[in-house]
């Protein structure tokens, strides 16, 4: 194997990407890489000549199995979109002239499909200059929206969060024996993906949520506000899920519709936060019921304290994955994870052209969502074997041990 690697992170964190990280780095140094670098901050990062040596922080098996248990991402990250090459292709010579001077034959991005749209503009760049550094995506997203592959690592893991969470949450909203709603908005952007996962929650100890409400669908207000009115007065508590991408006919997404501040990432995307506040003020001041609203923001996604064993090791196997085929002279290409079995689950991983996956949203098919405002048993079915098994933190002082970043 001739010439180094370097692995960089992007887009929302997650709480299993870092084992993608351990696993790209083990790999690489099992297979004979001889520097394995990191980008901070992704490319945006590499740009500004942000990148570190792993082997001063990553350097035993203690550190790769802190690592896989460390949640966030730990190179830091961006949401940064590199330009088309022919509006600056000063910053595509930037890169790589830095990835020369470091020897770098390899490079991995860990990310979701706006990360992608890196990996292919990298890849279609070198092909042009006639470069031989190979390129190659390796995904991590909790919204699951990825084209092509079952799922994403990220996505298990934050399912089971949320799902344990809404036990706990129901537990608690149902206390009282006067009716009461708690409205939990959950995150995953335009795919309900996430949402649906509090639909896991139910079983023989535990009511379930009431209704859980999707952006594959348009979000009919009226109809919503007159079927809690209907169901309290029949003196019910309920809980219920929003995803927070949900919108109205006219396209503006619910927390639209009261008052925020608008932020907006280079991809465009609106930050997506206040359509459980904006419902339960709503509630509370019209049909005058005790509402909560409850973001899980953050916590979904860096919950390592809840992670689903079977998501921690995929994210580690991809990361492999992607070394083994880009030094076997792959370049330009996302691993992908195919399931080939539902009872016993298993996945295994491929590798599949990055123009397919890049900026491409995959939503839930709408036949997986029931009109009476709840997810389909076939969709059940589908996430129950992401969240499985656990992976125990290490604790120490009472508390998970991660893995120090302090580049
Ligand atoms: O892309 C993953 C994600 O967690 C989305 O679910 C969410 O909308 C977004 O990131 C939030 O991103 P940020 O932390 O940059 O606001």
């Amino acid at each position: 194997m001739v010439g180094n690697v370097i692995v960089g992170q992007s887009g929302g964190p997650t709480s299993v990407i870092n084992s993608s990280l351990a696993g790209v780095v083990k790999t690489a140094r099992d297979r004979g890489a001889q520097k394995v670098y990191g980008m901070l901050h992704g490319i945006k990062g590499l740009l500004d000549g942000q990148y570190v040596d792993l082997s001063v922080k990553i350097n035993s098996d203690m550190s790769i199995d802190l690592l896989k248990r460390t949640p966030s991402s730990y190179l830091g990250s961006c949401r940064y979109k590199l330009p088309e090459v022919n509006e600056d292709k000063t910053v595509f010579e930037k890169i790589f002239k830095t990835l020369d001077e470091l020897n770098v034959k390899y490079f991995f991005y860990i990310g979701g499909n706006d990360s992608m749209d890196t990996i292919k503009k990298l890849s279609d760049y070198a092909a042009v200059v006639n470069s031989d550094i190979k390129f190659m995506g390796v995904p991590k997203t909790i919204d699951n929206d990825l084209a092509v592959t079952d799922h994403t690592p990220g996505y298990g893991s934050a399912a089971k969060y949320i799902a344990a969470t809404m036990k706990e949450i129901i537990r608690d909203g149902l206390v009282y024996d006067y009716p009461t709603i708690t409205i939990v908005e959950i995150m995953g952007r335009n795919a309900g993906w996430l949402t649906a996962a509090a639909a896991l929650a139910k079983g023989e100890d535990c009511e379930g949520v009431d209704m859980i409400y999707l952006p594959e669908k348009v979000f009919d207000i009226d109809k919503f506000m007159a079927r809690v009115k209907e169901m309290s007065a029949k003196g019910k508590s309920m809980v219920i899920a929003v995803s927070e991408g949900i919108k109205v006919a006219d396209g503006r997404y619910v927390f639209e519709l009261s008052d925020h501040v608008e932020f907006v990432d280079a991809f465009g995307h609106k930050q997506l936060s206040g359509s459980a506040k904006f419902l339960a003020n709503k509630i509370g001041a019209e049909l005058g019921i005790k509402t909560r609203a409850v973001e899980l923001s953050t916590m979904q996604r860096c919950a390592a304290h809840m992670t689903s064993r079977t998501d921690i090791t995929e994210a580690f196997n991809v990361g492999g994955a992607a070394v083994k085929a880009a030094f076997e002279g792959q370049t330009g290409q996302v691993v992908v994870l195919k399931r080939i079995s539902d009872d016993p689950y298993m996945c295994i991983t491929e590798t599949h052209d990055v123009h397919d996956i890049a900026n491409v949203e995959k939503k839930i098919p709408l036949e997986w969502i029931t009109d009476d405002d709840y997810v389909t048993e076939d969709l059940i079915h589908y996430m129950r074997p992401l969240i499985q098994a656990e992976l125990s933190p290490i604790m120490v002082d009472g508390l998970p041990r991660h893995l120090n970043v302090n580049f």
